[in-house]
C-alpha cells in the first residue's frame, strides 16, 4: 500500500498527529471504482439498497454509490460502539435507525472499518431480523487478525494492519474525517 507522497501532504493542520499514509487517495479511488463495477455486475436486475453506517462510512458511501451503475437507493444508520476511545467497548447503541422497510430488499451494509467485528455482527442480526431478501456487507477496511466475531464480507476495499487509522471518513474524537487519504494515527486520543 501507499507510502508517503507529496500529494498526500495537503492537510497541514493535521500533520502533527499523522504517521504514514495507510491508503492513498489514488488507491482509494481506484479500488472504489472496482467495487462499484463488482456491485453493478452482481446486482444487475435487482438494484440494492445501500445502508450507510454513519458517520465513518459517509465518504466511502458517497463515492461508492456513484461508482455503481444501477438505480440504487440509500439510507442511513448511526451506531455508537466506541465512545471516544480507540478500542471497542463491545456495546452497540443504535443512534439513528433506518427510514425504509427492508422486506424483500437486497441490502448492502456499507461500513467503514471492521475491527473486532462486534458492530457489524450486531447490525447484521438487527437488520436481518427485518426480512430483507439478501443482506451483504461492503467494508472499506478490514483490520488484519482483529476479528472476534467471524465475518463473511462480500466486498472488502483493503485489508490493513491492526493500527488505528484516520481520514476518508474515519475519526478520532470526530476529527480528521475530511482528509482525502487514510493515515496511521500517532497522536494522543
Ligand atoms: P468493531 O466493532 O470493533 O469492528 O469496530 C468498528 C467501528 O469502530 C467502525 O465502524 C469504526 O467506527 C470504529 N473503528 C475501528 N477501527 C477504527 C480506526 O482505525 N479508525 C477509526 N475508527 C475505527
Ligand atoms: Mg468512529
Amino acid at each position: 500500500m501507499g507510502s508517503l507522497s507529496r500529494d498526500d501532504f495537503t492537510a497541514h493542520w493535521a500533520l502533527h498527529d499523522l504517521g504514514e499514509v495507510a491508503v492513498s487517495a489514488k488507491e482509494i479511488a481506484d479500488r472504489v471504482a472496482e467495487l462499484g463495477r463488482q456491485v453493478t455486475r452482481d446486482y444487475t436486475g435487482r438494484p440494492p439498497l445501500l445502508v450507510c453506517v454513519l458517520k465513518g462510512a459517509l465518504t466511502f458511501m458517497s463515492d461508492l454509490m456513484r461508482a455503481i451503475e444501477l438505480p440504487v437507493e440509500i439510507d442511513f444508520m448511526a451506531v455508537s460502539s466506541y465512545g471516544a476511545a480507540t478500542k471497542t467497548s463491545g456495546v452497540v447503541r443504535i443512534v439513528k435507525d433506518l427510514d425504509v422497510d427492508l422486506l424483500n430488499r437486497d441490502v448492502i451494509i456499507v461500513e467503514d472499518v471492521v475491527d473486532s467485528g462486534l458492530t457489524l455482527n450486531y447490525l447484521r442480526q438487527y437488520l436481518g431480523a427485518r426480512n430483507p431478501r439478501s443482506l451483504e456487507v461492503c467494508a472499506l477496511l478490514l483490520k488484519e487478525g482483529e476479528q472476534r466475531v467471524e465475518q463473511s464480507l462480500k466486498y472488502v476495499g483493503f485489508t490493513i494492519p491492526a493500527d488505528f487509522v484516520v481520514g476518508y471518513g474515519l475519526d478520532v474524537n470526530e476529527k480528521y474525517r475530511n482528509l482525502d487519504a487514510i493515515y496511521n494515527f500517532t497522536g494522543e486520543v
